[in-house]
């Protein structure tokens, strides 16, 4: 049976009672985390988000009514407790918090029972992952859950903070908009008003934020959910949360100066981590060919080697054919890994084609000096030896090449880089490598649009040194563009932006747009500027990457309170659902779902 709470108020929270309230009567309420029956004792776990305490009952001191109530105890009933804090008589608990105390119940109400939950509400549950998001307010009482959804407030509150304290206004911008060119699919919501006629939910609050800038709020900061229709991973949700800023008459060092501090901030003060100033920098072109990506984990080595002019004109044709086609051949050294079994080879060659390889190619150098390889007999001794020392290979090293594209080589050992590195557990969670990459290509050219897309967003200003090979070159020039990399995750990324109008219609140009669609999506912003605008800048970073990686979460739905699965549904409400006949008559839709072939 229920009873009220009436009369009664919590004094401390469970972990805020220590040893110096020893000899103090204290108010409890929580959960149910454990009972144990030694004979004439009842020992209760409580728990609440704060962690756990010890509570005793005997009869003496609770009555026997009141030590009836506890015998009746189950896993998660809610429950108050008053009584008076004593040093343990048994085993100290060193793992607790409060392992040196209990508490001697001399009163207590049962709040609310539970039914038997589905699943036991403790850290790092083995429970599938299906039932802890169906039954996630129960998932969310889990210790670890708890405690990432705290650093995440923290880390947002240290975030606005700082952001304030240096000047920037933190400002709304609207759920309901036209679509923003970030390039994934939008989510759509339907008008009632205007039938046929459709919102996008934002996708980021750009187009908003640069307009602010046109408006002169010039330093402005939001935290902001963004909705992007795209395919969801172990570090993408449908939904996420940016920490989102804009500066005006700053150029690239302002903005990575302020975000640098930023960063120091929140690490120091989130999870005492020391960020030694300035970070590093990197532009895009050295990463990729240092590291086959454009966000580079640094923590190891395993560096890219471009060999194509050691194997040129090599008796090996898929190295020759690559090169003739205009791209390149790279390898890796997997430092003492010679002696690794065929089998896993051949998983590692696998796992290169799952990343669009034709294949690995690969040799490993004995003890004794000689080479096991799958492509030896296609060369020469003499060529064989010049690949291992332009390889910096050593007696016990394994040499990985892929020979294609350059897009391709990249992509492929720089997942294989990560890959070995997870294998050979070179990655230490605990250090935190920072790294800006700028200097990000403006263009980046599409197969499938035929037509050069923007990298960023059409708004990115080039560098100055190369708007001359627009026209000439544009694969070439490259952006203002800089992401903020941590551990090989992309945290953040942003720009300077366009603020001149011959250039920006030049990008247009470039990107196929004739001036009337240009003005048809961006029109708004076009104006805008007709009318005086700042020069301006800014970045966004993803909070949830950011809380995912100062927790080592796994998955960005171990910081999100309710996240949806891969499907992008909620597996608790079920959403998404049908709607009402007449919801949809309102909204003039009509829903017509294909026939499954
Ligand atoms: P961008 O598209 O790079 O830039 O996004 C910024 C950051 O948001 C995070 N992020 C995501 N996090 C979780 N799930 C997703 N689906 C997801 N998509 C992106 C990433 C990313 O680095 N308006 C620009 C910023 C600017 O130019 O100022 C923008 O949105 O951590
Ligand atoms: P093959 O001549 O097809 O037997 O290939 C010989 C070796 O080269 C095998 O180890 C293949 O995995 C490897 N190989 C094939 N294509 C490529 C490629 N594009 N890049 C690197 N290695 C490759």
């Amino acid at each position: 049976m229920a009873e009220s709470m009436r009369g009664l108020h919590r004094s401390h929270r469970c972990t805020e009672v220590s040893n110096q309230n020893i000899g103090e009567t204290v108010t409890v309420m929580g959960w149910v985390q454990k009972r144990r029956n030694l004979g004439s004792l009842i020992f209760i776990d409580l728990r609440d988000r704060s962690g756990i305490l010890q509570l005793v009952f005997n009869e003496e001191t609770v009555g026997a009514e009141g030590y009836k109530k506890a015998e009746s105890l189950r896993s998660e009933f809610v429950i108050a407790v008053t009584g008076k804090v004593e040093k343990r008589s048994a085993a100290v608990n060193e793992n607790l918090k409060t392992g040196d105390i209990e508490v001697i119940a001399n009163d207590i109400r049962i709040l609310s029972e539970s039914e038997t939950p589905p699943f036991q509400i403790e850290e790092n549950s083995q429970t599938k992952d299906e039932v802890r998001l169906k039954y996630r307010y129960l998932d969310l009482r889990r210790p670890d859950i708890q405690r990432n959804l705290m650093l995440r407030s923290k880390v947002a509150y240290l975030m606005r903070d700082f952001m304030m304290k240096e000047g920037f206004l933190e400002i709304e911008t609207p759920m309901l908009c036209k679509s923003t060119p970030e390039g994934a699919r939008d989510y759509l919501v339907p008008s009632r008003v205007h039938q046929g006629h459709f919102y996008a939910l934002p996708q980021s609050p750009q187009l908003y934020k640069q307009l602010l800038m046109c408006s002169g709020y010039d330093r402005y900061f939001q935290i902001a959910r963004c909705f992007r229709d795209e395919d969801l991973r172990a570090d993408r949700q449908p939904e996420f949360t940016q920490a989102d800023m804009e500066l005006s008459f700053v150029d690239v060092e302002d903005v990575l100066d302020v975000n640098e501090r930023l960063l120091q901030y929140v690490f120091k003060e989130a999870i005492g981590v020391d960020v030694q100033l300035p970070l590093p920098r990197m532009p895009w072109q050295e990463a990729m060919d240092r590291f086959g990506s454009d966000k580079p984990d640094t923590r190891f080595g395993m560096e890219l080697v471009n060999v194509s002019d050691v194997v040129k004109g090599c008796g090996f044709s898929v190295f020759t054919g690559a090169l003739e086609n205009g791209g390149s051949v790279r390898g890796i050294n997997a430092k003492g890994q010679a002696g690794m079994p065929r089998k896993k080879i051949d998983k590692l060659v696998e796992f290169a084609k799952g990343y669009g390889a034709k294949g690995l190619a690969y040799l490993a150098v004995n003890e004794d000096g000689t080479y096991k390889s799958s492509f030896a007999k296609f060369m020469t001794e003499e060529e064989l030896d010049a690949l291992v020392k332009a390889m910096d290979g050593e007696a016990g090293d394994l040499l990985l090449f892929a020979a294609d594209k350059n897009k391709i080589v990249w992509n492929v050992l720089g997942a294989l880089r990560l890959e070995l590195a997870k294998e050979l557990d070179l990655l230490d969670p605990n250090q935190y490598n920072f790294l800006w990459v700028t200097e990000f290509p403006l263009l980046e050219w599409s197969d499938e649009e035929n037509r050069f897309m923007a990298m960023h967003h059409p708004f990115t200003m080039p560098m100055e040194e190369d708007w001359e090979k627009i026209d000439s070159d544009p694969g070439s020039v490259r952006a203002k563009a800089y992401d903020i990399v941590l551990n090989g995750t992309e945290l953040g990324g942003g720009s300077v932006r366009i603020h001149q109008d011959d250039i920006q219609e030049k990008m247009f140009e470039v990107l196929g747009f004739t001036k009337e669609r240009a003005h048809e999506q961006f029109g708004f912003l076009l104006d805008a500027f007709k009318y005086g605008v700042p020069p301006h800048a800014g970045l966004a970073y993803g909070l949830d990457r950011l809380v995912m990686h100062m927790v080592h979460a796994d998955s960005i739905r171990d910081v999100i309170a309710f996240p949806k699965v891969k499907d992008a549904s909620c597996l608790m409400t079920e959403a998404p659902g049908v709607v009402d006949e007449k919801q949809l008559e309102e909204l003039g839709l009509e829903i017509e779902i294909p026939a499954e072939e």
